[in-house]
């Protein structure tokens, strides 16, 4: 019977012929230090790769709680200009979490989108689709101009030149007593349908919406 076979093969690793053998050394105690480095290098990998993992991946899956936030009354906006309010996306952290919004009063002439008690008024985001630059509302031109890289947009948000891959985000809107209040954002196609908020540069036409889907945490 071969060596290989045998039941009383020796446990020492010069016994065996084994290269690189030490008297007194067994394969198992080999095998330990093998495996004890290759836990340890494990555990260093994951030490620093997890917790940048959980910071990297968990704002994905963090759900943004509903808010809405009393811009004016009623009588304030107009069907056919903006006025710009500042309004809180991001509570406690100051001035860096708010941003502007322009808000109308729908019109139906102009306004064909699906119209419900969420889009009473019209609140456009100023944050740019292309790259999230603030857009600016110019009243003679009745255009959204983007100061970075030339995008413009129509009277509803929609890209008419420049880079921007799809409309300007919404926000829904609602009427209490004679507040109008501003709530989550959504994102819209081309064709105004409703998505859940993207972030800029992220296109909704056609194969977009499928290259670029919903957040986990997203809400429409
Ligand atoms: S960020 Fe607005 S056009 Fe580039």
């Amino acid at each position: 019977m071969s060596d290989k076979h045998s039941k009383h093969r020796s446990k020492y690793t010069l016994d065996r012929q084994i290269p690189g053998a030490f008297e007194g050394e067994t394969i198992t105690r080999r095998r330990f230090m093998t495996g004890s480095a290759n836990a340890a290098g494990a555990i260093a990998t994951l030490s620093f790769t997890l917790p940048a993992l959980g910071l990297a991946l968990g704002p994905i899956f963090k759900s943004t709680p509903h808010r809405w936030e009393t811009v004016g009354k009623v009588d304030d906006f107009a069907e056919n200009n903006y006025v710009p309010v500042v309004m809180t996306l991001t509570p406690g952290i100051g001035e860096a979490g708010n941003t502007t919004v322009y808000v109308r009063k729908r019109n139906p002439a102009i306004d064909t989108d699906r119209h419900d008690r969420d889009t009473e008024f019209i609140a456009i985001s100023d944050r740019c689709a292309h790259l999230g630059c603030p857009v600016r509302w110019v009243d003679a031109a009745e255009r959204f101009i983007c100061p970075c890289h030339g995008g413009v947009y129509n009277l509803l948000g929609i890209p008419v030149g420049g880079p921007p891959p799809r409309p300007l985000d919404r926000f829904y809107t609602r009427v209490v007593g004679e507040y109008v209040q501003v709530g989550p954002r959504f994102s819209v196609d081309s064709e105004l349908r409703r998505f859940s908020p993207r972030y800029p540069a992220e296109p909704l036409d056609g194969i977009g919406q499928y290259l670029y889907p919903a957040r986990p945490g997203a809400q429409k």
